[in-house]
């Protein structure tokens, strides 16, 4: 073998394989673009993904309503397992230890659980317009929603966006509320939530976070 023969086989040796890394990395490339299209259709169980191709790029908020600060501590867990905004719904007149009593009948809290058409009114503006995810938290008050999210939702659109309620309680679960919520707006998409404790932790809410987006 003369020179010129063996540099043209070692020129043909590096073209061949330029040209096969070239084919093996385009490759990965389609299988991984692949993958991410079959998450979205194959149903994968979680809802928020399903139709969200590109979480990271949706916006967040964390609205909650709270009479004694304990949804108000979840809230924040929410917002920083989440990135979302903090949005309190703050009620026009503020509840006193008297209205919360409900071992009184007559109590303001009882008196609104008591009547279907109480809309007790919000004092701050909430602009929902520009959130894809709303975390929407209240205190259980009779096993259901204070009367007060029933207002933020008359006063809202939330149509199209997806809505993940949250709940504290003593010990009640979500179930009645999430009923509640459902039936009340059955154009919102709802994604079933989760009711808290007032000892629970960062770790518990961040684990049911990942949990959701898995
Ligand atoms: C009027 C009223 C009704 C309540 N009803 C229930 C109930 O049915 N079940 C329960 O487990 N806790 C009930 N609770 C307790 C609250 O759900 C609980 O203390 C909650 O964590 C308070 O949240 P907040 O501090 O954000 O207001 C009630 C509290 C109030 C004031």
């Amino acid at each position: 073998m003369n020179k010129k023969t063996i540099i043209l086989m070692i020129a043909v040796i590096i073209a061949v394989g330029v040209v096969f890394w070239f084919v093996s990395s385009n490759k990965k490339l389609e299988s991984k673009n692949n993958s991410n299209t079959n998450t979205t259709e194959n149903g994968n169980s979680n809802e928020i993904q399903e139709e969200n191709t590109n979480d990271k790029d949706k916006k967040i908020a964390v609205i909650y309503f709270s009479a004694t600060g304990t949804t108000k501590k979840v809230a924040e867990y929410i917002k920083d397992a989440t990135g979302g905004d903090l949005l309190e719904i703050i009620p026009k007149e503020k509840y006193t230890d008297n209205d919360l009593n409900y071992g009184n009948d007559n109590s303001r809290a009882n008196k609104e659980q008591n009547d279907s058409n109480a809309r007790p009114e919000i004092k701050n503006t909430i602009n929902t317009d520009n959130y894809d995810i709303i975390f929407l938290g209240y205190p259980i008050w009779w096993g259901d929603v204070p009367k007060i999210i029933l207002t933020f939702l008359d006063s809202h659109n939330l149509n199209s966006k997806t809505v993940v309620p949250f709940c504290t309680s003593g010990s009640t679960g979500i179930s009645e509320s999430l009923n509640t919520l459902k039936n009340y707006n059955k154009d919102i998409r709802w994604i079933d939530g989760k009711r808290f404790s007032s000892s629970t932790t960062q770790d518990e809410i961040t684990n049911w976070i990942n949990s959701i987006n898995d």
